[in-house]
C-alpha cells in the first residue's frame, strides 16, 4: 500500500500542496502565490486557469520534494477558499470570465433587494446564512447577468459552475467529474443544509439554472482518480472540504462544543454542533462542518456554527504593500512589540465591509485615535489587535448562540504563529488560546479526509488522538481592562460603518 497523503490547500492568496505521513506529520511541501486582480474598488477576481496550474504545479513539486512518485500517494485530499466562483465551459474547460472571489463586494446592491423584498428569512432558515455578497449564489448570478450569452449557454447546459473545489476536481479528473461536497455547496445560497441538496425556490430566486450545478457528495470518499498522465500514475481524490471545516476537522473539533479560530486571510471561528444546525439569532452562519458517510452510505452531516471576519492577515499584508511600514509579514511582531501598547489607536480593518457579527457591505476601514507622538508601531500594534479584537466579538456572538460559553479556543493559520497576538488574543477572551504542533490544519483537515476514505485511518479517534498541543496562552488581562478596550473597540467600528455609499 502507498505510504503517503497529498493535501491540496487551494487558499485566497496562494496555492499550496502538503504530503502527510501516517502520523500527520508533514513530509514535504510546496507553495506558490498567484495574481490578485482588483478591477475596481470593491472588486476581487482571480484568474482560474492561474489557480489550476499553480495548484498543479505545486502538488507535483511536494511529491519530488518528498523524494516520492504519485504512486506512493495513497490518496488526495481538497481543501479550498470557499464561496469563489468559477464559471466554465463544459466542453472546452474554459472559463468564462474570471473567478469572483469571495471577498468581491460587486452583489451587494443586490443583496439589498432581495432583503427589501423580504427574501432574507427563507435564505437564512433554509441555507444558514445572511444574504451578503460574501457568498456564490449572488455572483452566480453576476455572471449570467454580465458575461455575453451565459444565461442562454447556461440554460443549454452548456455551462458549469462550481466553487473552487469543483472546478479542481474537474481539471484534476480531466473534464470527467462535475462535483462539489456538502460544505462547500453550504457556502452558496443555493444549497439547503438540512434536506442536503440544491433548492429550487432559491435557484429560482437568483435566477440559477440547475443545469449549472454540480453534484453534492460526502466530504470523505474516493470520487475517482486522476486523468491518466497527469501524476505519472492515477491517484484517487477522497476528500473535499471547505478551508474552514477542513481546519476544524484537522484541529480534531470532533465532538460538539469545541471550536477553533484560523487565522488566514480572513479569520473564521467554527464550532462543532454535531447533528444539530442551530440557527443563529447573532448573526453567525449556521454551516455544515463535514459530511461523512455513514454505514447506510447515507453520508451524515455534522453542522458548525461559523463566525467570518474578511480581514485578519490581509492586513499585515496591508501593513508591508499598502502602507510600507515593514518589508515581510514575519516582521510586524518586532515592530508592534517594540512599544508597549496602541496608545489609544485603533485600527479597524473593514477593507471590504464588515462580516461576522455586523455584516455592513458598506463599512470601510478607519484608523482612529491617532496624536502627535503615533508612531508606525502603534498602527502596526493596532492591527495586530483589531485581529483579536473581532475574532473576540465572535466568541460572544458564539457563547450566546450555543448556550455554552468555550473553555478554550483551539487557533491555527500563519498568524497563530505570532505569540504577541494569540497572548493577546487570550486576554480579550478570557478563556485560553491553545496551539497544535502542526498548525497547517487545514491541509491536515483534507488529508485526515482522504485518509479515512481510503482506511489510511482507521477512524475519527485516531485523528484525536494525532492531536498534539504546543503552547497555551492563558488570560492575563484584568476583566475590567478587558471590557473597557472592547468599548473602544466598538466605539471604533461605529466610526467605519455604512461609510461607502
Ligand atoms: O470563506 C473564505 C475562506 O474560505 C478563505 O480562506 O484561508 O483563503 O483566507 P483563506
Amino acid at each position: 500500500m502507498a505510504q503517503y497523503i497529498l493535501a491540496l490547500d487551494q487558499g485566497t492568496t496562494s496555492s499550496r500542496a502538503i504530503v502527510f505521513d501516517q502520523e500527520g506529520n508533514i513530509r514535504a511541501s510546496a507553495q506558490k502565490e498567484f495574481r490578485q486582480i482588483f478591477p475596481r474598488p470593491g472588486w476581487v477576481e482571480h484568474d482560474a486557469l492561474e489557480i489550476w496550474s499553480t495548484q498543479s504545479g505545486v502538488a507535483q513539486e511536494a511529491i519530488t520534494r518528498a523524494g516520492l512518485r504519485a504512486g506512493d500517494i495513497a490518496a488526495i485530499g481538497i481543501t479550498n477558499q470557499r464561496e469563489t466562483v468559477v464559471l466554465w465551459d463544459r466542453r472546452t474547460g474554459e472559463p468564462v470570465h474570471h473567478a469572483v472571489v469571495w471577498q468581491d463586494r460587486r452583489t451587494a446592491a443586490f443583496c439589498d433587494t432581495l432583503k427589501a423584498q423580504g427574501h432574507e428569512p427563507t435564505f437564512q432558515q433554509k441555507t444558514g446564512l445572511i444574504l451578503d455578497a460574501y457568498f456564490s449564489g449572488t455572483k452566480v448570478r453576476w455572471l449570467l447577468d454580465n458575461v455575453e450569452g451565459a444565461r442562454e449557454r447556461a440554460e443549454r447546459g452548456e455551462l458549469a459552475f462550481g466553487t473552487v473545489d469543483s472546478w479542481l476536481v474537474y481539471k484534476l479528473t480531466g473534464g470527467e467529474l462535475h462535483i462539489t461536497d456538502a460544505t462547500n455547496a453550504s457556502r452558496t445560497l443555493l444549497y439547503n443544509i438540512h434536506t442536503g441538496d440544491w433548492d429550487d425556490e432559491l435557484l429560482g430566486l437568483l435566477g440559477v439554472p440547475r443545469a449549472l450545478l454540480p453534484e453534492v457528495r460526502s466530504s470523505s470518499e474516493v470520487y475517482g482518480p486522476t486523468a491518466e498522465g497527469l501524476f505519472g500514475s492515477r491517484i484517487p481524490i477522497a476528500g473535499i472540504a471547505g478551508d474552514q471545516q477542513a481546519a476544524a476537522f484537522g484541529q480534531a473539533c470532533l465532538e460538539r462544543g469545541m471550536a477553533k479560530n484560523t487565522y488566514g486571510t480572513g479569520c473564521f471561528m467554527l464550532m462543532n454542533t454535531a447533528d444539530e444546525a442551530v440557527p443563529s439569532h447573532n448573526k453567525l452562519l449556521t454551516t455544515v462542518a463535514w459530511q461523512l458517510p455513514d454505514a447506510g452510505g447515507q453520508g451524515q452531516r455534522t453542522y458548525a456554527l461559523e463566525g467570518s471576519i474578511f480581514v485578519a492577515g490581509a492586513v499585515v499584508q496591508w501593513l508591508r504593500d499598502g502602507l510600507g511600514i515593514i518589508r515581510s509579514s514575519g516582521e510586524v511582531e518586532a515592530l508592534a512589540t517594540s512599544v508597549p501598547s496602541s496608545e489609544g489607536v485603533f485600527l479597524v480593518p473593514a477593507f471590504v465591509g464588515l462580516g461576522a457579527p455586523y455584516w455592513d457591505s458598506y463599512a470601510r476601514g478607519t484608523l482612529v485615535g491617532l496624536t502627535r507622538g503615533t508612531k508606525a508601531a502603534h498602527i502596526a500594534r493596532a492591527a495586530l489587535e483589531a485581529i483579536a479584537y473581532q475574532s473576540a466579538e465572535l466568541l460572544t456572538a458564539m457563547g450566546q448562540d450555543s448556550g455554552a460559553p468555550l473553555k478554550e479556543l483551539r487557533v491555527d493559520g500563519g498568524a497563530s504563529l505570532n505569540n504577541l497576538l494569540m497572548q493577546f488574543q487570550a486576554d480579550i477572551l478570557g478563556v485560553p488560546v491553545v496551539r497544535p504542533k502542526v498548525t497547517e490544519t487545514t491541509a491536515l483537515g483534507a488529508a485526515y479526509l482522504a485518509g479515512l476514505a481510503v482506511d489510511y485511518w482507521q477512524g475519527t479517534e485516531e485523528i484525536t488522538r494525532q492531536w498534539q498541543m504546543d503552547r497555551t496562552f492563558e488570560p492575563q488581562m484584568d476583566p475590567g481592562e478587558r471590557e473597557h478596550r472592547m468599548n473602544r473597540w466598538r466605539r471604533a467600528v461605529e466610526r467605519s460603518r455604512a461609510w461607502e455609499e
